[in-house]
């Protein structure tokens, strides 16, 4: 298994070019089963997410092809159902549901399993999708819908924790092919759901309300092929700005979408970190002293679970007590005893963490755990003395875009060994 070994204590300098957001792009795949015609997606960033999606599509029935940053899919024939363990494997796969069920009233999908950040359950998918009028069971580890014509509705997609990002994708894709209008309420509003629903109207869907808590879908009979540039992904950004100032350097972050960080940036500018806009560019230097802040992940427009490792890793290098409050997953902070192994100082309390910042963080051998937790590990490994070995990072190619031929252009000491 591959690890990355990195040599600490550079700041990090120069340019970076942000890729097309995984979360944006996942659930846009899915959306192309909603016609026969081709579909042809840009920006699409290189990810074994993304290409485990594209072997799901193939298991459907899809013809799809990906080059040079752009996908391109064509299901002219669709099966109403892929491969069980692919499908299981992936948690973003469960965004298949919709389409299948909108597109061919029957959709049998396995039921993606917990991960290390959750349980996971699907019940407000299942709900939104009964509540159009589709008939479901669980067997043998699947879902089974059946509908013979979706009929739009008003439904209420709100969860424990607010609402559901790929539950509202799933539900406005399906209800784009129902007969009617449906209203979503405490549907989600982050940037990636509105790309879909950007893209769902490029193919001739009728959406509106669009990033906001009400959105209105009118069904259509049709759906046609489109070509589509994916958004830039805000994490990936957020989690450079956070390594610019956990190294004590200064990166210009290019292509991205400021406007959609809003509560990332102003977290960092509460932490003393300085930041400049220029357009799509965004330039993050670390200020003189950093300051200790409190953040409480949130849905969106509210400080994103998926930043919130990478975070902590900042503050565990900040004099001074900060409290960071986990309001979406309730098992996210799988990276707080490998910060430990490097020196942090930090304990849990329920669904806050303690950070008391400020001790010398030194390299050690430290496990990925899953995606966010390791951009933290890397974030942390480059800022301690030394050398840290993050092993298991599989999971940062599931999301970043060749991160260590990136972070290597800014000066990190960074590089792929064989590890455990
Ligand atoms: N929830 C339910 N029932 C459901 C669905 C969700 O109770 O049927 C709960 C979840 O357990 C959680 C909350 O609702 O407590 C929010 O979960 P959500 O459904 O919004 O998460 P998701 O759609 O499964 C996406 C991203 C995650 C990101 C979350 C929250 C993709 C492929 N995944 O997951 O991304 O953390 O939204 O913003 O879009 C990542 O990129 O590292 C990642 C985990």
């Amino acid at each position: 298994m591959e690890s990355l070994l990195i040599k600490g204590g550079v700041p990090l300098h120069g340019q970076v070019h942000i890729s097309g957001a995984k979360n944006a792009v996942l659930p846009i795949m899915a959306a192309t089963l909603l016609t026969r015609e081709k579909c042809v997606i840009r920006n699409v960033p290189d990810l074994s997410d993304v290409q485990f999606m594209g072997k799901i599509l193939e298991s459907l029935g899809a013809t799809v092809k990906f080059e040079d940053g752009t996908f391109t899919v064509q299901a002219a024939k669709l099966k109403g159902h892929g491969d069980y363990d692919l499908i299981r494997k992936m948690r973003g796969s469960i965004c298949i549901l919709g389409p299948l069920l909108g597109r061919l009233g029957k959709a049998q999908v396995s039921l993606p399993g917990g991960c290390v950040i959750g349980t996971r359950p699907i019940d407000l998918h299942l709900k939104g999708m009964r509540d159009l009028g589709a008939k479901i069971t669980i067997e043998k580890g699947y879902v089974i819908a059946n509908a013979r014509r979706l009929s739009g509705t008003e439904l209420f997609l709100g969860g424990r924790s607010g609402p559901t990002v790929l539950g509202t994708a799933n539900v406005m894709m399906a209800a784009a092919l129902a007969d009617g209008v449906t209203i979503i309420s405490s549907a989600a509003c982050e940037p990636e759901v509105c790309d879909l629903a950007n893209f769902l109207n490029a193919m001739g869907a009728k959406i509106s309300g669009i990033g906001s808590p009400t959105v209105t879908i009118m069904g259509v009979k049709e759906l046609h092929g489109v070509e589509h540039e994916v958004i830039p992904d805000r994490i990936e950004a957020a989690t450079f700005a956070i390594a610019a100032a956990a190294t004590n350097g200064e990166v210009q972050i290019k292509g991205a979408r400021a406007d959609h960080m809003h509560a990332v940036l102003d977290k960092l500018g509460e932490c003393g970190v300085k930041l400049e806009r220029n357009g799509p560019d965004l330039t993050v230097k670390r200020g003189s002293r950093l300051k200790p802040v409190d953040i409480t992940t949130l849905p969106y427009s509210g400080f994103p679970t998926d930043c919130q490792a990478q975070m902590m890793a900042l503050m565990a290098l900040t004099p001074g007590l900060s409290i960071i409050t986990e309001r979406i997953f309730e098992s996210r902070f799988m990276h707080v005893p490998e910060l430990a192994r490097l020196g942090a100082d930090i304990s849990i309390e329920g669904p806050s963490a303690i950070i008391k910042g400020g001790r010398p963080l030194s390299g050690a051998p430290i496990m990925a755990s899953d995606l966010r937790a390791s951009a933290a590990l890397v974030i942390a490994g480059m800022a301690a003395k030394g050398s840290t070995q993050v092993n298991r990072i599989y999971h940062l190619d599931r999301g970043y875009e060749k991160i260590d031929t990136k972070l290597q252009k800014l000066g990190a000491r960074i590089e792929r060994v064989e590890g455990e």
